[in-house]
């Protein structure tokens, strides 16, 4: 078994953002997809170590915005190698917030989705959480990030990711 092969999946790439008694995280996630049309759902694949997971499952709430092709490799690792149980990602970031109290990320964003969760399914290291899209808009029509280009730059994934492979 070759398990490169997976590797040969497309994604994009992402940060994933929730709000839990008035605190705020995020964290970058290639796992997300749109999985209906009407109503409209979009699932996100969150491992259960992180602290994004935790306050998804508690607030029933998250926002994905959409990374551009040319998002710093820096801004990925501060996202998607630290966890918010050890600094506060949110104290340099630019975001706004949605309509359902969320915060969304702006930098480097292309667009943005609000959601709000209709079912979750436990898969082992992972939840999939999914969410009725509430809101969606573009921030700025640029070129979006593909997990592929970004490890064409020698981006690293972390263990926590759902395509990491031993
Ligand atoms: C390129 C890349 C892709 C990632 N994809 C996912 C993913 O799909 N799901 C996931 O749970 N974590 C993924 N991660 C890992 C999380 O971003 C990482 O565990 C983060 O530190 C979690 O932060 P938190 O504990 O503040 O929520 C990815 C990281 C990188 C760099």
């Amino acid at each position: 078994m070759n398990l490169k092969a997976l590797y040969k999946i497309s994604y994009g790439l992402y940060v994933v953002s929730s709000a839990k008694d008035g605190k705020f995280n995020c964290q970058i996630a290639n796992s997300i997809c749109q999985v209906s049309s009407s109503p409209i759902l979009v699932a996100a694949c969150l491992n259960k170590q992180n602290l994004t997971n935790e306050f998804v499952k508690s607030s029933g709430l998250l926002s994905v915005s959409i990374l551009a092709k040319d998002t710093p490799l820096d801004f990925i690792r501060k996202l998607g190698f630290k966890s918010g149980k050890d600094t506060e990602k949110f104290d340099e970031l630019n975001y706004k917030i949605g309509k359902t109290g969320v915060p969304i990320v702006l930098d480097n964003a292309v667009a943005y989705i609000e959601a709000k969760v209709v079912s979750s399914f436990d898969v082992n290291t992972h939840t999939i959480f999914v969410g009725e899209v509430v809101d969606a808009e573009i921030v700025e029509d640029r070129e979006v990030m593909t997990y592929e280009y970004y490890q064409s730059l020698k981006g690293k994934t972390p263990k926590t990711a759902t395509t990491h492979l031993e």
